[in-house]
């Protein structure tokens, strides 16, 4: 690091409590919101070929922390750039497929029947968003009853990843929403996954449960999946006006250090709004601050070397 290098994350420093209320107001240099100094992240090169998919699952058995929001903002920030993407419904509540205007009651398949049944081809199951180059394969509440149909299954844990095989090489990112639960569902995804972005909400108790989290990724690591890998933990619902918000995020790079992002998803009612709309905030509110924390998110992934 330079001197006026240093000098200026000094000076950045001293200044932290006022310069922390959001990434908007945080030049390059200066300290970011995780009390680091932001880096730039570049803008994503033209990808002239697409695939094999890296494959990452959004985990937190915490409920509410903003899994189903990354994963569709994400997504849509990803195929902004380019990127072909490819999420996952893995929640029975279909959260995400209704967040992208899929009418999920009426749906013949779902992630369910590829689950369950043989004979179905996940390309029929595929439905296209209104974002160009972001598909999802949707679930409803069907959904709920393959942890108890698939406990007597055969390699039972390898299931949604032989699912997602035939589309692999069609897709650059697959991103897979679990629900809130470390049962076989998420260790499904997990044992499809390349890596784990684990969303921690800016609030107390934002950690408790996060240590049974990393035991459970550690034991698939061993036992089933030998290629998972943490990708990162992301601060969600971040708000730079409390003390709190900041102490959070302090302690969580305390005990992850380099693991958390650099971005951080502010609180903001433009989210739900979104949902309601059932459009990624990229395209509902394309200059909002949350549309453009995702995009940087995006690039942060892409410029780790943990997306194409
Ligand atoms: N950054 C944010 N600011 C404000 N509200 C948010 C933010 N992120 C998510 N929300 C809202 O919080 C609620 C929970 O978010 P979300 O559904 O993404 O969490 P989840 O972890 O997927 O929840 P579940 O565990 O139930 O699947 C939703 O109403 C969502 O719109
Ligand atoms: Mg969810």
């Amino acid at each position: 690091m330079s001197k006026g290098h240093s000098k200026h994350a000094e000076r950045a420093a001293d200044s932290a409590a006022a310069r922390l209320p959001g990434i908007d107001e945080v030049g390059p240099g200066g300290l970011g919101p995780t009390g680091r100094p932001l880096p730039e992240f570049p803008e994503p090169v033209a990808l002239r070929s697409h695939g094999p998919a890296r494959i990452i699952a959004m985990c937190n058995q915490k409920g509410g922390v903003g899994k189903t929001t990354t994963t569709i903002n994400l997504g849509a920030a990803l195929a902004e750039v380019g990127r072909k993407v490819l999420l996952v419904d893995f929640d029975p509540q279909g959260a995400l497929s209704v967040g992208l205007g899929i009418p999920t009651h009426n749906l013949d398949v779902t992630i369910y029947n590829l689950l369950i049944g043989r004979g179905h081809d996940i390309r029929d199951v595929i439905e296209p968003t209104r974002v160009p180059g972001l598909d999802v394969v949707p679930a409803n509440i069907d959904l709920s009853a393959a942890e108890v149909q698939l406990v007597g299954e055969v390699a039972r844990e390898q299931i949604l990843s032989r699912v997602l095989r035939p589309v692999a090489d069609d897709y650059d990112v697959i991103l897979i929403d679990c629900q809130p639960s470390l049962g076989l569902l998420t260790v499904n995804a997990l044992t499809a996954a390349h890596g784990v972005i684990i969303p921690l909400e800016c609030e107390f108790f934002a950690m408790r449960g996060v240590a049974l989290l990393v035991e459970t990724i550690e034991k698939i690591t061993d036992r089933l999946n030998p290629r998972l890998q943490v990708d990162g933990i992301l601060a969600t619902m971040y708000d730079g006006r409390t003390l709190h918000s900041r102490e959070v995020v302090r302690s969580v790079v305390d005990h992850f250090g380099e693991q958390v992002f650099h971005t951080v998803i502010s609180r903001t009612v433009k989210f739900p709004d979104a949902t309601l709309a059932a459009e990624p905030i990229t395209s509902y509110a394309a200059t909002h601050s949350g549309a453009q924390a995702y995009r940087q998110l995006a690039r942060e992934l892409i410029a780790r070397g943990l997306a194409a």
